[in-house]
């Protein structure tokens, strides 16, 4: 097994933010890259945030928070992940944005490092073959927040080095989440479970089955959940939703993963959820309030 010291996390996004945060907070000395500065400094800023957070609820110590920070390091420059052991992609979930990311980190990156995508649902194969190490390529994918969820899927495709699994199984544990191993179908084991569930309570909401606080309310104390489907929607991001949604379909023509009507028009008109104010519920207010007018006439 190879032994990782030093990670590189492309994106700084909802996702990489939290995995270059739980990285750093692990011990390993952590690049994070941004194709902007602008876009680098919210996530930087995101992090600090909630390291802050973390510290007021008493779930960090000060001294935590002042070592992670130092162990993280921004970039917009490629050639500054050139000696990283893993780099983890967290960029767009849109294929040719994630093969230009890989193809130009690899024009500085060292051989034998080894390169994870955190995509939700496209094929780790497809991006593995355009990169020129297949066998040291695996999927890693962390879920929302990423600070605060225990999984971590790791995917092998038929081209990964068996050793390249478990080196990567081992840094997952050492960042204290729990790794389960999954082939590269898309949507992997927990989307492939979770999108058609989600995707039904849009459905339901559209024909009226409830409201939006009791279609939450219903799966939040009727079956445990911490959250009702549609407030996760809004932690997810529906428009991030609705494109792993799609990327199923395709994959698997079934009806299943179909995005309903109602989700395309709420990511047209830029009800994404939290991340833009508003999405089944308006941010604005707190608590937050739900949009019954979605489905009104
Ligand atoms: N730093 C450290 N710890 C923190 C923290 C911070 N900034 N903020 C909160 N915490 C801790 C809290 O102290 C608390 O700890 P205890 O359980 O020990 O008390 C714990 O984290 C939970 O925090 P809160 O009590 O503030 O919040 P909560 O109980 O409402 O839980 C949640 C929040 C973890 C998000 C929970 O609602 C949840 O699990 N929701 C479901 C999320 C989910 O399903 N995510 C998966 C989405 S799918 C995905 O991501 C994949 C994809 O491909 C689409």
């Amino acid at each position: 097994m190879m032994e990782i010291k030093k990670v590189g996390v492309l994106g700084c996004g909802l996702m990489g933010s939290g995995i270059a945060q739980v990285a750093a907070q692990s011990g390993y000395s952590t690049t994070v890259l941004e194709v902007s500065r602008e876009l680098l400094d919210t996530g930087l800023k995101r992090i600090d945030q909630f390291l802050a957070a973390g510290v007021a609820k008493g779930k960090v110590r000060p001294e935590e928070r002042q070592a992670t920070l130092s162990r993280l390091s921004g970039t917009t420059d490629y050639e500054s992940l050139k000696d990283c052991d893993l780099v983890i992609e967290a960029v767009i979930e849109n294929l040719e944005a994630k093969r230009e990311a890989f193809s130009r980190l690899e024009r500085s990156l060292k051989k034998e490092a080894i390169l994870a995508s955190n995509t939700s649902s496209l094929s780790i194969t497809e991006m593995a073959i355009a990169t020129k190490r297949p066998q040291r390529f695996v999927g890693l994918h962390f879920f929302n927040p990423v600070p605060l969820m225990k999984l971590v899927e790791v995917i092998r495709t038929i081209r990964t080095e068996p050793a390249v699994e478990e080196t990567v199984v081992g840094f997952a544990k050492n960042l204290g989440k729990v790794p389960v191993r999954t082939l590269d179908r898309t949507g992997f084991i927990v989307n492939r479970l979770l999108v058609p569930y989600i995707l039904d309570a849009i459905r339901a909401l559209e024909e009226g089955v409830g409201s939006i606080s009791d279609i939450d309310q219903g799966m939040k104390l009727g079956c445990g959940h911490p959250m009702g489907p549609l407030t996760l929607l809004d932690l997810v991001g529906i428009d991030t939703t609705y494109y792993i949604a799609d990327i199923m379909f395709d994959e698997f023509r079934d009806r299943r993963f179909a995005p309903p009507p109602l989700m395309k028009r709420m990511v047209l008109a830029g009800f994404h959820g939290r991340k833009t104010g508003r999405g089944f519920y308006d941010y604005a207010s707190e608590p937050p309030r739900a949009n019954d007018f979605l489905t009104q006439r």
